[in-house]
């Protein structure tokens, strides 16, 4: 199990271990070109090599993607069906490169409206890829923060109904979907809206916030550096103070020197 924000002070690093990424502004990429929708989303694939490519060069261990949303049902059928061949696509055409970079990939969300195709080929480069170290790739597809909120709920209230009316966090935090990862530390949205348009409500707790107008599909692994770079001057306080920071005792404070390093030279 790893750390939770909120009940421990969790170790940090100038690099940080999970990254979560909302990918926005494929339909503004288009447009701005006189393209179809379709076009950004296609372009946006190719994002997502990238910085997969690049976070792994990089150190990350964990990398979350928000592909659709539990509300993206609301677009036109026909870009949901777009978005869900793209999908299709990429789940037949990049696993085994996944596999063959060390690459563990994990899906999130509510499968099954997507049919059966796509679950088993999403359960199956699951098992392909499940042994893999090098980082852990994960893609929320149809996949809502509430939503996960929810099933967690229902399934801790059947399988320990014993305790009902003293639930505790860490009864709670195994059965949400990310339970295989630590909490994200960095997250990041592209496309210029700052909202969480209900993405991990419950992980998001300390993360650190990271907003560009860059549209998904022109970011890149510069513009994921300077996200990197911003996080690495933040002051990771959990609810203490500055000065609680600097007279962190020796481990605490081992783990959370690169990133005070850091700040100071931007001081
Ligand atoms: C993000 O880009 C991709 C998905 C939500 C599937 P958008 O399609 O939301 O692009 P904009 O926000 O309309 O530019
Ligand atoms: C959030 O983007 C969801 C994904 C990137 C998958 P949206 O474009 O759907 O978010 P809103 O509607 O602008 O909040
Ligand atoms: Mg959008």
């Amino acid at each position: 199990m790893f750390t939770s924000s909120t009940r421990e002070i969790p170790a940090t690093a100038a690099v940080p271990r999970h990254v979560a990424i909302i990918m926005d502004g494929n339909g503004r990429w288009a447009r701005q070109r006189f393209l179809p929708r379709v076009a950004g989303h296609r372009r946006g694939v190719e994002t997502v090599r990238t910085v997969v490519r690049a976070c792994a060069e990089r150190g990350v261990g964990y990398l979350t993607l928000f592909a659709f949303s539990s509300e993206n049902w609301r677009r036109p059928p026909d870009e949901v069906s777009v978005l869900q061949q793209l999908f299709r696509t990429a789940l037949e055409q990049e696993v085994e490169k996944l596999h063959r970079n060390n690459i563990r990939l994990r899906v999130i969300g509510d499968l099954a409206p997507f049919g059966e195709a796509i679950v088993s080929l999403v359960r199956a480069a699951e098992a392909t890829t499940a042994g893999n170290s090098l980082l852990t790739l994960t893609i929320a597809a149809n996949y809502g923060g509430r939503w996960d909120l929810l099933q967690a709920m229902n399934r801790l209230a059947v399988e320990h109904p014993e305790k009902a009316g003293r639930y505790e966090e860490a009864d709670l935090s195994p059965y949400l979907c990310l339970n295989y990862a630590p909490e994200p530390d960095l997250f990041i949205r592209t496309g210029g809206e700052e909202r969480i348009s209900n993405f991990l409500l419950w992980h998001l707790a300390y993360t650190e916030l990271h907003f560009t107008p860059t549209l998904w599909p022109d970011f890149d692994a510069a513009a994921l550096d300077a996200a990197i770079a911003s996080y690495a001057t933040r002051e990771r306080r959990f609810g203490r103070t500055s000065e609680q920071l600097g007279a962190a005792p020796a481990a605490e404070a081992s783990a959370a020197a690169p990133e005070r390093e850091a700040h100071r030279r931007r001081a």
